[in-house]
């Protein structure tokens, strides 16, 4: 059965990023599992490198993981920080490196095979901006033995403008069709 874990990382409930990810994923069928986290309301802990001595996640970590675990999609849903993904999105990609090391994990063979999800919103409709955090995800993805899901992108500023998107969504509901 097919889960999808959205990891959402605005620093406002309800923001753009995720009225766009809730379009998208009103049109998953009703045999879809749905899990939302946000990562931005959780205590997620600051990353230490300690490899090669990476050990398993606790806490919210623990949680995280939990569902990761469980999903075949995982999509983060980030509005654009500074061209980049927002702090909370991008500690929990840290911590996947120190995950890698964990001994019993398995964190390598459990993410491959899964699919990545890019949802964004931002102010500046210039279409290239979206490109570096595409990128990098994309290449994670493929680093990691994932499938790249694909990527939609919302234009908005305040809350709620990326309702008036009508192009984004339009495509909103079919985005998750594989
Ligand atoms: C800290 C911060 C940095 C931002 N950096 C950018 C940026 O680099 N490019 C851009 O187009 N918009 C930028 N914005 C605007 C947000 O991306 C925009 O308001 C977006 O709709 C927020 O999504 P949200 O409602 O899901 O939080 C920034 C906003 C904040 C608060």
């Amino acid at each position: 059965m097919r889960q999808v874990l959205f990891l959402c990382s605005s620093a406002r409930p309800q923001g753009n990023a995720r009225l766009l990810a809730e379009r998208a994923a009103a049109g998953l069928g009703q045999d879809v599992g749905q899990d939302w986290i946000d990562l931005a309301a959780l205590p997620l802990p600051a990353f230490h490198d300690c490899r090669p001595h990476g050990h398993p996640p606790e806490g919210a970590l623990a949680t995280v993981w939990q569902a990761m675990a469980l999903s075949t999609d995982i999509v983060f849903v980030a509005p654009v920080y500074w061209y980049a993904l927002p702090a909370p999105a991008k500690l929990l990609l840290d911590h996947w490196s120190g995950w890698l090391d964990a001994p019993g994990m398995g964190f390598a063979d459990r993410m491959r095979g899964k699919r990545l999800w890019l949802i964004t919103a931002r102010a500046d409709p210039d279409p290239t901006v979206v490109a570096p955090i595409e990128a990098m995800l994309h290449r994670a993805a493929t680093w990691l033995n994932m499938a790249w899901g694909g990527a939609l992108h919302g234009i908005g500023d305040a809350a709620g403008d990326v309702l008036t998107d009508a192009d984004t969504l339009s495509r909103a509901p079919g985005f998750f069709t594989l």
